[in-house]
């Protein structure tokens, strides 16, 4: 299913917190070269590039549509479609940089080796991912109930919602002994939203999409959202002033190549 770039522009400030927080823990003074893997519509990339003006940068997406308005946004960026799964760069690059796309990758244990030795010398592998935790567990639990009351009790399977994601050691049990130096630190924000369809609208953007694709026609689309608006509604309660607390918790991992 095609990304919809217009429905993940509608919460920027709040997605592009953790990429700001990735972005500026960085320990590099000035990489040459950057590459953006799953640059997504380009605002991860204008990070980079407001920190490091004169780098070179390289976004890289699978998504046409999302490239569209990532082209549009900055024309010093060399913007390429490839899969990052089959990603094989000619030259090593000083930042190799993913905000928020390799939990759409299948087996890390392979995948990140492969991106490490992308990484030249001094250089760095800096990637922000979702974490499990007990606040995504709420949306996720409203899409396992809509599917049990459809079709009798069919549990989610976790490659459709993208559980890819390792835990915080084997990520530094992969990467340690080949880097200098290690930093790993989950986060969970508190997004503010105007309301709980907010939060219907933030997931069906990202992580309910192979949800919403496994499903047939158009009508099945429409009675799984209805059921799953009701559920959320009840998942995430109001504040008094009418909004809702949406946590979140991101991964993050930066290693340093000697
Ligand atoms: C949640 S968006 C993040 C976009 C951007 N990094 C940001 O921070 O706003 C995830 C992006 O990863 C891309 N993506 C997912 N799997 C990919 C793959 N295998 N190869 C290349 N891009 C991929 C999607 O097309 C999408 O644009």
């Amino acid at each position: 299913m095609e990304w919809d770039s217009k429905q993940y522009l509608l919460f920027e400030r709040e997605r592009t917190r953790p990429c700001l927080d990735l972005v500026h823990r960085l320990d590099l003074s000035s990489p040459g070269r950057i590459v953006d893997l799953g640059c997504g519509t380009g605002t991860s990339t204008a990070a980079l590039r407001q920190r490091w003006p004169d780098a070179a940068i390289t976004g890289v997406d699978r998504s046409a549509s999302m490239l569209r308005v990532a082209r549009r946004s900055d024309r010093s960026v060399e913007w390429t479609r490839a899969d990052i799964a089959r990603w094989e760069p000619r030259e090593p690059f000083d930042l190799v940089f993913s905000n928020a796309a390799l939990q759409w990758l299948p087996d890390h244990p392979k995948l990140l080796p492969r991106l490490w030795r992308a990484v030249g010398p001094s250089g760095a592998l800096a990637f922000q991912v979702p974490a499990p935790g007990p606040a995504r567990e709420r949306w996720h639990r409203a899409v396992e109930e809509v599917r049990r009351g459809e079709r009798g009790d069919r549990p989610v399977r976790a490659e459709e919602i993208s559980e890819n994601v390792l835990s915080s050691a084997e990520y530094y049990r992969l990467l340690g002994p080949r880097a200098r130096a290690v930093d790993l630190w989950d986060t969970e924000y508190h997004h503010v939203l105007p309301n709980a369809q907010a939060v219907v609208e933030w997931t069906r953007a990202t992580g309910l999409r192979p949800v919403l694709a496994a499903l047939r026609t158009a009508k099945e689309r429409e009675r799984f959202l209805a059921a799953y608006s009701a559920r959320v509604s009840r998942a995430y309660r109001p504040q008094p002033d009418g909004r809702v607390l949406f946590p979140f918790r991101r991964r993050f991992v930066i290693a340093y190549r000697e």
